[in-house]
């Protein structure tokens, strides 16, 4: 791509025009990305329109725009939200300060770091989803798991602009790295653990965009509080995005559990009787809803965390809703009551608040979560069904943090929250998360259907479509059809 190409083919309201070292980045970077997303993207489908919404401008109208596009064709662009006259830093050791629209030089290997791990996360999760298009149950659900695809990928070009524009080489170093490493592969795996974990099939894909995205959407959020300007004018762009990341998920779970209330309906309650009329079974959306967001839980981090209290402490990452929410923005007084293992016992420690962090901004998406679960279970009540699905206890299942490990080595905690020994969760850990045979009988149901208006067994039709088409609409078109 030419440079003046570039900057037509390329929305973006960060004047690439005029600013020839980033012009030079993107022309060496961008087709490197082109031969990612053909390599790890969506597998197969790339001929094919899709109908996506293309982000054009940061305003109302332009961030909505409609229309059937080939992936590889998708314009991927650079926004940054408007920028808030004489922004301060809103807290931490520099509150009240300028925001920084450079690089603070000695914060500079730190924030490269945040943004490297977030950017990670990008392409690792089409990685992740890149053979679900082949059973995706309907047109429908196909379109939006290639927006939630192609909208990854251009959050990664947001954070690769931050990098190319602010960090010079090793921020381009850093960008390609980004095309290197592979979700999953033992040699050079992504950064966070959630986004090595194979997505390969669509009641994970649901899972994974509710808890997995809404961390996401928790990161950004603190991010978007930075003093760093340009990320923090980044990640406010970026959330607009996510929420509809997340409104898959969740109304793509709904659909699921209404689908099995159909199915109960029918052939009671039973789980042999629900899985031979071939939907899914409470029990096992039980169990996957506590493996991703035990899962999903772990991306905060650990509970007592340094590197939490000197991003803070910098003003490179805040809390969420920072100045909404909190009266105190320095937060050097106060503590935070972490229950830890002592022994064989939860017991209370006082941690102070900066290195509790971590565990703050998991107590918001904790809420979160319990919120969306608190709309599933509307749709088992308005079927009249007496069952109702549960969030776990956050100590459930961890890989991170006091409660992975405890003074004495691993520790284990059953989905209510309770200590319990090796010997116990062996022998239980099956009836809380999905063993062998139900991710098989899972993917047993993933059959593609792609006709128009078709959906497959499992799960209900959407209540209304996108950008108000109908369910029906031709979603994505086969070049000869
Ligand atoms: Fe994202
Ligand atoms: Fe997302």
């Amino acid at each position: 791509m030419s440079i003046a190409d570039l900057s037509g083919k390329i929305p973006n309201n960060v004047d690439i025009k005029s600013d020839r070292r980033l012009q030079r980045a993107l022309e060496s970077w961008q087709p490197k990305f082109i031969d990612w997303w053909k390599e790890m993207g969506p597998e197969g489908f790339q001929a094919d329109e899709i109908y996506l919404r293309t982000a054009i401008s940061v305003d109302r109208d332009g961030w909505a725009n409609f229309g059937h596009v080939t992936m590889p064709e998708y314009r991927w662009g650079i926004f940054l939200s408007d920028r808030v006259g004489d922004r301060t830093i809103p807290f931490g050791d520099h509150m009240g300060e300028p925001a920084w629209q450079t690089v603070p030089g000695e914060y500079r290997n730190m924030l490269r770091r945040i943004i490297v791990t977030q950017a990670d996360t990008e392409p690792a999760s089409v990685e992740q989803q890149r053979l679900l298009g082949q059973t995706a149950p309907s047109l429908y659900d196909m379109r939006n798991l290639f927006q939630v695809n192609v909208e990854e990928g251009r959050h990664l070009w947001a954070m690769v602009y931050l990098l190319q524009t602010y960090f010079g080489r090793d921020g381009r170093e850093e960008a390609d790295d980004l095309l290197q490493r592979r979700s999953g592969n033992a040699d050079k795996p992504r950064i966070l653990t959630t986004f090595n974990d194979p997505v390969e099939e669509w009641l994970s894909f649901f899972m994974f965009t509710t808890f997995t995205d809404r961390d996401g959407k928790f990161q950004l959020q603190a991010l978007a509080q930075s003093g760093f300007d340009p990320l923090s004018r980044t990640c406010r762009f970026m959330l607009t995005e996510e929420a509809h990341h997340m409104f898959v998920g969740e109304t793509g779970i709904q659909r699921v559990i209404q689908r099995t209330c159909e199915v109960m309906a029918e052939v009671g309650p039973d789980v042999a009787a629900v899985r031979a009329a071939g939907a899914v079974d409470l029990e096992t959306i039980q169990k996957y809803l506590n493996l991703w967001f035990s899962s999903s839980v772990d991306l905060f981090g650990g509970e007592r965390s340094s590197n939490a209290a000197t991003f803070f402490a910098t003003g490179l990452k805040g809390r969420y809703m920072e100045e909404q929410n909190y009266t105190d923005h320095v937060a050097l007084e106060g503590h935070y009551d972490l229950p830890i293992v002592r022994g064989d016992r939860l017991s209370s420690e006082e941690v102070p608040l900066r290195n509790a962090m971590n565990e703050i901004l998991r107590d918001d998406y904790v809420d979160d979560c319990e919120n969306t679960v608190r709309r599933w279970n509307k749709v088992l009540e308005k079927a009249g069904r007496s069952e109702r699905l549960y969030l776990a206890n956050r100590r459930f299942n961890r890989r991170v943090g006091e409660y992975a490990s405890g003074e004495f080595g691993e520790v284990r905690f059953n989905p209510q929250g309770e200590l319990i020994s090796e010997h116990e969760w062996t022998s239980s850990s099956a009836q809380w998360l999905p063993s062998q045979a139900d991710q098989d009988f899972v993917k047993s149901l993933m059959h593609p259907v792609t006709e128009p208006g078709k959906i497959a067994g499992w799960i209900a039709p959407p209540k209304k479509g996108i950008n108000k088409q109908d369910f029906e609409y031709e979603y994505v078109r086969h070049p000869e059809s």
